[in-house]
C-alpha cells in the first residue's frame, strides 16, 4: 500500500450519476482517492455539469472534432496524463477505447457495466436480458481490455428482472447497485487489492497487503 492517494480520471458521456456516487464517497471518505480530472467528449454531459459543481476540473473533448479515433484517444491519453491520473474510470463512456490507449494505462482503466457479463455485452443491455427473458441481471466492473466489455471481471451485483419491467425501471434499480459497486472496486484497487492471474481477479485480503504475511484467522 501506498501513502499517495491514488489520482483518478474519471470519463463519462451522460448524465454522471457514477460520477456523482464516486464524488460522494470520496467526499464521505469511504473512497480513499481523489478525482484529478473529468473528462466528456460530450458538452451537454450531466457529469461536466456535476464535476463543476464539485470544483473538480474538467475537459470537453468533443470527439466529432476529430477525424479519428485514434486522434480523439491520443488527446485524452494526454490529457490524463497531464492530469498525472493513476486509474481511468470509465463511467458511462460511449466510446470504445483503442489499443494505444489502452497501452498507455496497462491494467489501469476500469469500466461498468449494466449487465452481469460475461452476458450482454454492448449496448441497450438492459432491454436486451428483458427480451430474452432472463430473470436476474445486474452490473459488473471490469478491467478494460481490447475486446468489448470482455476484460477481469472485478465485482459484480445481481438484481431481479420483474415480470412487469420496462427498460427504465429495470435501469434504476442496476444503476441503483451500480452507485454502490463502483467505489467499492475503486477503493479495492487504491488499497492495492486487485490482482489479475489470466482472467481472473484476486482480491487480496488487507493483511496481505499490508504485511505481506497471511495471518489466520484473520
Ligand atoms: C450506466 O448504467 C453505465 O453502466 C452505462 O451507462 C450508464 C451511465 O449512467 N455504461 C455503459 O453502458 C457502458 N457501455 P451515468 O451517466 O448516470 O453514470
Amino acid at each position: 500500500m501506498t501513502d499517495k492517494i491514488l489520482r483518478l480520471g474519471v470519463l463519462a458521456s451522460g448524465g454522471g450519476t457514477n460520477l456523482q456516487s464516486i464524488i460522494d464517497r470520496c467526499h464521505d471518505k469511504s473512497l480513499t482517492a481523489e478525482i484529478a480530472v473529468v473528462i466528456s467528449n460530450n458538452p451537454g454531459s450531466g457529469a461536466l455539469e456535476r464535476a463543476n459543481k464539485a470544483g473538480i476540473a474538467t475537459r470537453c473533448i468533443d470527439h466529432r472534432t476529430f477525424e479519428s479515433r485514434e486522434a480523439f484517444d491520443t488527446t485524452v491519453v494526454a490529457t490524463l496524463q497531464e492530469a498525472e491520473v493513476d486509474l481511468v474510470v470509465l463511467a458511462g463512456f460511449m466510446r470504445i477505447i483503442s489499443e494505444p490507449f489502452i497501452e498507455a494505462f496497462p491494467l489501469r482503466i476500469i469500466n461498468i457495466h449494466p449487465a452481469l457479463l460475461p452476458s450482454f455485452p454492448g449496448l441497450h443491455v438492459q432491454r436486451k436480458a428483458i427480451e430474452y427473458g432472463a430473470r436476474f441481471s445486474g452490473c459488473t466492473v471490469h478491467f478494460v481490455d481490447g475486446g468489448v466489455d470482455t476484460g477481469p471481471i472485478i465485482i459484480q451485483a445481481v438484481v431481479p428482472i420483474l415480470d412487469d419491467d420496462c427498460e427504465a425501471s429495470l435501469s434504476a434499480r442496476i444503476l441503483e447497485q451500480e452507485h454502490k459497486i463502483y467505489p467499492r472496486a475503486i477503493q479495492l484497487f487504491a488499497e492495492g487489492r486487485l490482482k489479475v492471474e489470466g482472467r481472473k481477479v484476486r482480491i487480496l485480503p488487507p493483511d496481505e497487503v499490508a504485511t505481506g504475511a497471511l495471518i489466520n484467522p484473520l
